[in-house]
């Protein structure tokens, strides 16, 4: 049975019956052309999280960081200077917590002048770019709801500063978003409501765009993957790229040391002996509260979406499953009665793989401990907990005039 055939699905039957013949002929076109199947995970999504043994996993730690220093360094921005490291902007979440109707790159961080995420972003990476006296290809994902807008933003501020020969844009898949029941959102009485299809497909996007040839010919063997939120970011940071050289590792994640044992933050560790994050509500207080004989929390170490990974290895895995997670969100949408409607509480699903899940495809990944004031600042939200409030606090709290 085709999905418009189906008198479930309440809110497509009732903008056909508001359409006409040739407006429900396109549309009828464009349901057909989208695979279903990922509703399926809303009966699996108890079971998606199920998990195996958790261990903990520990890091290189500050101190020891310290010490292997100028080492690591000097490993990471060789591999820079040799072309060996690109970097990828996660950039094509919807950022609903924040409840901007643009891409969250364009908000203007800055408090007396005009500083925006994105530039931010690409100063984190020109303090590296500048040291190494080589530039680093960046890769950006957005969506196709933000794709345009972002494009045009650099534009707009001629990439702020950077090569635009080294920054290249790739979009990445929609998937269908529904209600709590399963019934397909309508964006629109000629669109079904489609939504990025989350962070973890980022790999696959950029083979099925033709960036696996661009990776080649540049000659890339290391990834740097990152968020586009954390104003803070250190981007192809070569301490972290030397580290996880010198460990012999094929992945490695920044993170930073807990504050408390019930922060909400995905911890580093193993599950079933290979690398894994366990997130905050995996946890069992058992776990969050378990400590060494020294004292130090077991799981200790958070991330904080900042990942390097070998590109031979991304290669290997990229047509390898990846757990679809079902997301409560809010999903604007039409009603029955053809009335647009912005909800104010998360009012359905929508289906994303998570780059966390590729952590555990690697056969090992280097924890590699971070300080927090200095390197995380997400912004989440406007106020409060991950906000641009407290975003701003640390920016300032390192220097940074805004
Ligand atoms: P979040 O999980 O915070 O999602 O993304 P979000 O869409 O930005 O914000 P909320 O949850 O709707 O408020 C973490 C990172 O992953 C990227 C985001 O752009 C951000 O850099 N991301 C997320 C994608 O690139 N694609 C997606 O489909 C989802």
């Amino acid at each position: 049975m085709k999905i418009w055939e189906d008198e479930k699905q309440v809110y497509i039957r009732a903008a056909m019956a508001r359409n006409d013949e040739e407006q429900n002929r396109a549309l009828k076109h464009r349901l057909d052309a989208v695979d279903w199947s990922v509703l399926e995970q809303i009966g699996r999504k108890e079971t998606v999280n199920e998990r195996g043994a958790f261990a903990p996993l520990s890091a290189v730690e500050i101190g020891e960081i310290a010490k292997r220093g100028e080492e690591f360094c000097e490993i990471g921005l060789e591999s820079i200077r040799a072309g060996k490291v690109g970097a990828v902007l996660l950039a094509g979440g919807q950022g609903t917590r924040l409840g901007l109707d643009r891409p969250k790159g364009t908000l203007c961080i800055g408090i007396e002048k005009e500083l925006y995420l994105f530039e931010q972003l690409i100063r984190n990476l020109m303090d590296v770019t500048d040291a190494a006296g080589a530039f680093v290809p960046l890769y950006i994902m957005t969506s196709n709801i933000n794709h345009d807008d972002t494009v045009a933003f650099f534009e707009e501020h001629t990439y702020f500063g950077y090569p635009r020969e080294y920054v290249r844009f790739f979009v990445q898949e929609m998937e269908p978003a529904c209600d709590f029941e399963g019934r397909v959102y309508m964006a629109s009485d000629t669109e079904p409501a489609m939504s990025p299809n989350g962070n973890g497909g980022w790999f696959s996007s950029m083979v099925r765009q033709g960036l696996l040839l661009d990776l080649k010919e540049r000659g890339i063997e290391w990834l740097n993957v990152f968020a586009v939120d954390n104003c803070l970011q250190r981007i192809a940071d070569p301490m972290f790229i030397g580290a996880t050289i010198a460990y012999g590792c094929e992945s490695g994640a920044k993170v930073v040391k807990k504050a408390e044992p019930e922060e909400k933050i995905g911890v580093l560790c193993t599950e079933d002996g290979s690398p894994s994050i366990a997130e905050y509500y995996e946890m069992t207080e058992e776990m969050a509260t378990a400590r060494h004989e020294n004292g130090e929390l077991k799981y200790a170490f958070g991330v904080i979406l900042n990942y390097l990974f070998s590109e031979k290895r991304l290669e290997a895995i990229a047509d390898a499953h990846m757990p679809i997670h079902v997301v409560e969100k809010k999903i604007p949408y039409v009603d029955e009665q053809g009335h647009a409607v912005k909800p104010e509480a998360p009012n359905g699903y929508k289906f994303e793989t998570l780059v966390l899940d590729m952590v555990h495809m690697m056969r090992d990944c280097l924890p590699y401990e971070v300080e927090r004031e200095r390197e995380f600042a997400p912004i989440k939200n406007l106020h409060g907990v991950d906000s641009l409030d407290s975003a701003r606090e640390l920016m300032k709290g390192c220097g940074i005039a805004l």
